[in-house]
């Protein structure tokens, strides 16, 4: 399938792995739309991609989400990247639910209420791919949260796979993928903890953001996917890491 003409919504579309996909969207002939919540991010990802409309919007806020779909129009493919950055992690006994649930509703309830929102404008020979994380498939002590809602984004994205069709619906499961989500840490903390990682996985290297958005791509391209988790991990599970 080619995605020449195809219309393509990317929530988060203005940073890390959304940005690389919506690059990628567009040189296979895509109209592409990114959104995420800051006007900054979403003014430097139109500058940087060129071709593509931005929008303002913050998935948690569900006021938001009608009046943006309606604003779109019908679309073929809706990828969700968006989420808040913050994992927390420790034993289980003295984690706050508070924080699990601060997480929970960035990550998976954006992208549940993304889909619902998204619904009535996604053409039914389109696709939904969701954003989940190798933790889902290689669980670590001390990642209860981060662990969690990514197998509920999974588990959800199988069942939608069933509830939605004939729209097809996968999952895109990163493993360590070096984006601005680590630019909270000074360059040499991160390089080093970068260096750690490329040591520990099968390819070698912490993965780029270009070599995910291949897979969210794919998943818009191949009409037999549905109900999938596509792993895009380096290895990571084999490893152990
Ligand atoms: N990087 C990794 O190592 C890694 C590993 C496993 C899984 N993942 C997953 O991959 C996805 C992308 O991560 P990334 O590393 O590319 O992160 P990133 O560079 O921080 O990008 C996140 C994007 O989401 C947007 N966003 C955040 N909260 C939002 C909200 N409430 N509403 C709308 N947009 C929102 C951000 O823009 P604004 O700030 O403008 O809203 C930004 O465009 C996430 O689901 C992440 O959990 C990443």
């Amino acid at each position: 399938m080619s995605l020449q003409n195809h219309r393509a919504v990317i929530v988060g579309g203005t940073s890390g792995i959304g940005l690389a996909t919506a690059k990628l969207f567009l040189s296979q002939g895509a109209q592409v739309i990114v959104a995420s919540r800051s006007q900054k991010k979403v003014d430097a990802a139109v500058k940087e991609i060129g071709a593509v409309q931005g929008y303002v919007l913050d998935f948690q806020d569900e006021s938001q989400m009608k009046p943006f779909f309606e604003k779109i129009g019908d679309f073929d493919h809706l990828v969700v990247t968006a989420a808040g950055g913050a994992t927390s992690h420790g034993p289980f006994g003295s984690m706050g639910i508070d924080v699990a649930r601060t997480e929970f509703d960035s990550k998976f309830w954006g992208q549940y209420a993304t889909v619902k929102a998204a619904l009535p404008f996604i053409r039914k020979s389109g696709s939904i791919t969701l954003t989940s994380g190798a933790a889902a498939a290689r669980p670590m002590k001390g990642a209860s949260t981060l662990v969690a809602l990514n197998s509920a984004i999974e588990g959800l994205a199988r069942v939608l796979a069933m509830d939605l069709a004939p729209i097809r619906v996968n999952v895109v499961s990163p493993g360590v993928v070096d984006t601005p989500v680590f630019s909270g840490m000074d360059a040499e903390s991160r390089a080093a903890m970068f260096q750690q990682i490329a040591e520990s996985l099968l390819v070698q290297h912490v993965a780029k953001p270009e070599e995910i958005a291949e897979a969210y791509v794919y998943l818009a391209k191949s009409t037999y996917m549905t109900g999938s988790v596509l792993q895009v991990e380096g290895g990571a599970i084999l490893s152990g890491l």
